[in-house]
């Protein structure tokens, strides 16, 4: 197995906290849950939306680059679970995993749980393909932050952006479905046209770590 050290965003207070554990020989999952958060994902730019939320809460994140299957199921809320039931296992320690859903009502929610498979194969312009003669363009991404410690324990946290499908792809900003995507609160700009901290105000990403952040802050942090 790859070394669970983070790879990525390992600021003072984690490099602080690393020390502090070997001198201590604390054990990894007596890690101080509520300051600092993994977050298991191979998205840089996942990661960096999280950043930013976390800074808001003074959690500091860390990146862990673990390989976890990704379940194929028709509710993104297990595939999370799943993940993150096996990244704690794998890491023995407490992590987050997130999973999104690009769902758009005139095409009975797909892509859905198979955004990944349907960005990776037909990808935006695909979309935009499928969607040409359509006039309903209403669409929502649905995210699930789950978080699991290493002895089970699961809690899942949910955020949505509702919007619409544009005609065209705009911007160059973020990743994935973000060039068409205009958020229904963000002034007519897709999120590609939109810096992260700028999305982060309107996206369903945002809004579950948001949620979990402030459960982690009121759950752990008082230990401490
Ligand atoms: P994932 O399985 O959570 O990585 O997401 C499924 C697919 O949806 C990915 O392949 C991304 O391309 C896309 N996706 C996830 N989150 C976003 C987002 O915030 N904006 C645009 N596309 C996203």
């Amino acid at each position: 197995m790859k070394s669970n050290k983070p790879l990525y965003g390992n600021n003072n207070l984690i490099r602080t906290l690393f020390k502090r554990e070997r001198r201590l020989k604390l054990t990894k999952s007596s890690f101080p849950r509520g300051k600092v958060a993994f977050f298991v994902t191979s998205n840089v730019h996942k990661f960096m939306e999280a950043r930013l939320v976390f800074a808001e809460y003074k959690i500091a994140a860390a990146l862990l680059r673990v390989p976890v299957q990704e379940l194929q199921d028709d509710n993104i809320e297990n595939i999370a679970k799943a993940s993150a039931r096996e990244a704690a296992e794998k890491t023995r320690l407490p992590v987050i995993v997130e999973d999104t859903g690009l769902f758009i009502p005139a095409l009975d929610g797909f892509p859905g749980p198979y955004s990944n498979y349907v960005y990776r194969t037909i990808g935006t312009k695909g979309i935009l393909k499928i969607m040409r003669d359509s006039s309903q363009r209403k669409a929502y991404f649905r995210s699930i932050v789950a978080y699991c410690d290493p002895k089970g324990a699961l809690e899942c946290f949910e955020g949505k952006a509702e919007g619409k499908i544009t005609r065209k792809e705009r911007g160059s900003s973020g990743f994935g479905f973000d060039p068409i995507f205009e958020p229904l609160s963000g002034n007519g700009k897709t999120f590609a046209e939109m810096a992260t901290k700028e999305k982060n105000e309107h996206a369903h990403r945002a809004k579950a770590f948001k949620k979990f952040a402030e459960w982690y802050v009121s759950a752990f942090r008082r230990r401490f």
